[in-house]
């Protein structure tokens, strides 16, 4: 047998890795489909010191939790390092990340099969959001906002006000 799955991981989590700055309708589409598969979700909120982000991490995590507040089986929490490290931590049986077009899928496989050479047990799972959400993207979403876009309808409305909160501390 060339995979041993006798010990399968507690709970069924799944881990839905990214950097969410910011949250988009489009990941909360895949949360939804996840929390639906799995018995609990977990997002995790990559702390990226290297890149200068919209919201910190502890602004991320608190608008997403917001978002989530109704699901209890949706958890979040931030991780550093190495993903399948922390997916160790965890007991996770799953990462999930969204395909939106063949565009993302080279660097998905990439990733995927990475994290699977360096965690043979830990699968990846693609999941395709609603059609009306594949061409959005968190840097899409930080352009149009900033040179005075509507975002509304794109991403949820507690991380729409935490981004009109930043544009007004940042004007003054
Ligand atoms: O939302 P993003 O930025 O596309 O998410 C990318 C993320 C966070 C999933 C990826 O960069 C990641 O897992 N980083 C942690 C470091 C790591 O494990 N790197 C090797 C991945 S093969």
């Amino acid at each position: 047998m060339a995979l041993d799955r006798r010990d399968p991981p507690n709970g069924r989590l799944a881990l839905f890795p990214g950097s969410f700055d910011p949250l988009t309708n489009g990941h909360v589409d895949i949360v939804l489909r996840s929390a639906h598969l799995f018995e609990r979700v977990l997002i995790a909120v990559l702390v990226n010191p290297e890149k200068r982000p919209l919201f910190s991490p502890d602004e991320r995590v608190g608008i997403i939790r917001q978002v989530f507040r109704e699901y209890p089986n949706v958890e979040v929490d931030t991780f550093a390092g190495l993903l399948v490290d922390y997916a160790r931590t965890k007991r996770a049986s799953a990462i999930v990340r969204g395909l939106r077009a063949v565009s993302d899928f080279e660097y998905e496989f990439q990733m995927a099969l990475m994290n699977r050479h360096l965690e043979p047990t830990l699968e990846t799972v693609f999941m395709m959001p609603a059609e009306q959400y594949t061409y959005l993207s968190s840097r899409l979403i930080k352009e149009v906002f900033s040179l005075g876009g509507d975002v509304r309808g794109l991403v949820p409305s507690a991380v729409e006000k935490a981004m009109h909160e930043k544009k007004g501390v940042k004007a003054h």
